[in-house]
């Protein structure tokens, strides 16, 4: 991952790029890096915009060709994607660093970086995921709207080099890809609760059915629900659209 690098100096979406050079079936390699040094219309989950200072961050799209996963095993890219950035953020930011249920990094209650992964298929196996992620790295001021973002900056006092930051992440990224190629999924779905904020923590959640209330984090199943316990001890599974927390 990461040795076929292109950079573009300004660009709508990385991911939207990306997928249109794979559905004008321009043939790109497994692994290929598309970064941007500006993105004037990226994109996050849910619909969400994601605004990111020129220059000053890390918004790239990467290339997966996951033949060997089904649809329903989609959420192990989430996992090892989440997992990369994580690995290569932690010599940095330690401990306070979280991985917050779907694939959102977080420094402490603060949001560094996020992913949106978007994937093809073909049959019943997936053919190209498109592994978008934004991080923060060097930028000092976020606008009103974005009152929980934060960066390396903010939290070191240090400016970093975005193509060292990236060539790590790629590299602990093909480190987690392959070992869900290699069939050792257990191992990632362990190392991605290790490291999964709020684990058996009792939070503050609201979904559409039971509006405001309180629950433990207790699981993230195969195909990415999380299990949230309630304070009566039922246990409930939410996707991303269900929960605002
Ligand atoms: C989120 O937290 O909602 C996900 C943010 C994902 C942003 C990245 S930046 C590179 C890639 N291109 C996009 O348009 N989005 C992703």
């Amino acid at each position: 991952v990461g040795q076929n690098l292109v950079t573009i100096k300004q660009v709508d979406s990385t991911n939207s790029f990306l997928k249109n050079l794979l559905s004008n079936s321009t043939p790109v390699p497994e692994g290929t890096v598309i970064m941007a040094e500006e993105q004037y219309a990226g994109r996050g989950q849910q619909q969400n915009t994601w605004h990111s200072e020129p220059g000053k961050n890390l918004t790239f799209s990467l290339l997966l060709k996951p033949h060997f996963l089904t649809p329903g095993q989609q959420f192990d890219l989430n996992r090892a994607a989440s997992l990369g950035v994580y690995d290569a953020l932690y010599p940095l930011l330690g401990d306070k660093l979280k991985i917050k249920w779907p694939n959102d990094i977080y420094y402490g209650d603060q949001k560094l970086g996020g992913m949106l992964i978007e994937n093809s298929i073909q049959g019943d196996k997936l053919k190209d995921s498109v592994v978008g992620i934004g991080i923060n790295i060097n930028q000092e001021n976020f606008p009103d709207g974005a009152v929980n973002a934060t960066s390396v900056k903010q939290i070191l006092q240090k400016d970093y080099e975005l193509t060292l930051i990236l060539s790590e992440i790629c590299r602990y990224v093909e480190v987690y890809y392959l070992k869900l190629r290699a069939g050792q999924t257990e191992f990632v779905r362990n190392a991605y609760l290790q490291r999964l904020y709020w684990l058996n923590e009792e939070r503050s959640f609201e979904s559409e059915n039971r509006g405001v209330f309180n629950g433990i984090v207790k699981n993230v199943l195969p195909a990415g629900l999380l299990v949230i316990e309630d304070t009566m001890g039922v246990q409930m599974e939410f996707n991303l659209k269900e929960l605002k927390f």
